[in-house]
């Protein structure tokens, strides 16, 4: 099978893009381990997979990027462990901004962004601001996110804005209650990328990946390339949805 980025770019439809790429990055740990590093040293080497899809993503046209960094469920590790993670971000995001903004590229957050360190939040909020008036693809960063989380936060700001009005108008439908989500506004993931081979969603984006396919690669993360990124949306898009119906042809067929 062809791997090179030169034979995988033309079998990509551009006109069949997913409108949303979710990532779960994983295997930062077992990337170091096979190597005798410490895992910290596994979070460093994944920064070259986030420059790798960030870019290949925006060079393709995907709309929305969102990538799973850090959730509600990755303050049971060691604190040392956070407390590089965190300050791996800020380096990232203090080294890559200026090439995130010249991409036209909207950098955003989700998640309990409030409850991590302030010198965190404000490297995230220099981020957004600097970017928010960009057109190009929005880049989602999950960060202290968890997706039961969501939902609950999404309750509770529906609870403060009337929620009671609305239930004694007949209830809220699904696109109301979407726009109380992190990603309101924005299209549902239509591809799932998880690396490392674990086959489970911890928590991710519960709510949006309803109909999203799945896509998992035995590769660690700090070793996904651009070449990955593109057969995962070749496979996606070999994939028939269905969404509960049935295929285009045998909806014509007599039963
Ligand atoms: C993913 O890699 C990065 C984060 C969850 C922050 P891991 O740190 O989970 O790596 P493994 O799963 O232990 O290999
Ligand atoms: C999921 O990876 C979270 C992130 C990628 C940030 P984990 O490594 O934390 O997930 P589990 O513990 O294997 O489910
Ligand atoms: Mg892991």
């Amino acid at each position: 099978m062809a791997t090179e980025v030169s034979d995988l770019l033309p079998q990509i439809d551009r006109s069949a893009l997913p409108a949303h790429v979710a990532i779960i990055m994983d295997g930062n740990g077992r990337w170091a381990r096979k190597r005798g590093l410490p895992r910290v040293a596994g979070h460093r080497a994944g920064i070259n997979a986030v420059r790798e899809v960030v870019e290949g993503s925006a060079e393709l046209g995907i709309p929305v990027l969102t990538l799973y960094a850090f959730s509600v469920e990755n303050w049971k590790r060691p604190r040392s462990e956070v407390t590089t993670l965190m300050q791996l971000l800020k380096e990232y995001l203090n080294k890559e901004l200026e090439n995130i903004h010249r991409n036209n590229i909207r950098f955003r957050t989700i998640g309990r962004t409030d409850e991590l360190d302030a010198s965190v939040q404000a490297e995230l909020d220099k981020g957004i601001a600097k970017t928010s008036r960009n057109s190009g693809m929005i880049f989602n960063v999950a960060l202290n996110y968890g997706g039961r989380a969501e939902i609950v936060d999404a309750v509770n700001r529906l609870l403060r804005n009337g929620g009671k009005a609305a239930a004694d108008n007949g209830g809220i439908t699904e696109e109301h209650f979407a726009q109380y989500l992190y990603t309101a506004g924005q299209p549902d993931p239509d591809l799932l990328i998880r690396t490392s081979g674990e086959l489970r969603v911890s928590n991710f984006l519960l709510w949006q990946i309803a109909y999203a396919e799945i896509w998992v690669t035995d590769t660690l993360w700090p070793d996904f390339e651009k070449r990955h990124l593109y057969e995962a949306i070749i496979a996606y898009q070999k994939r028939e949805r269905r969404y509960g119906g049935l295929e285009p042809a045998q909806m014509t067929i007599e039963h």
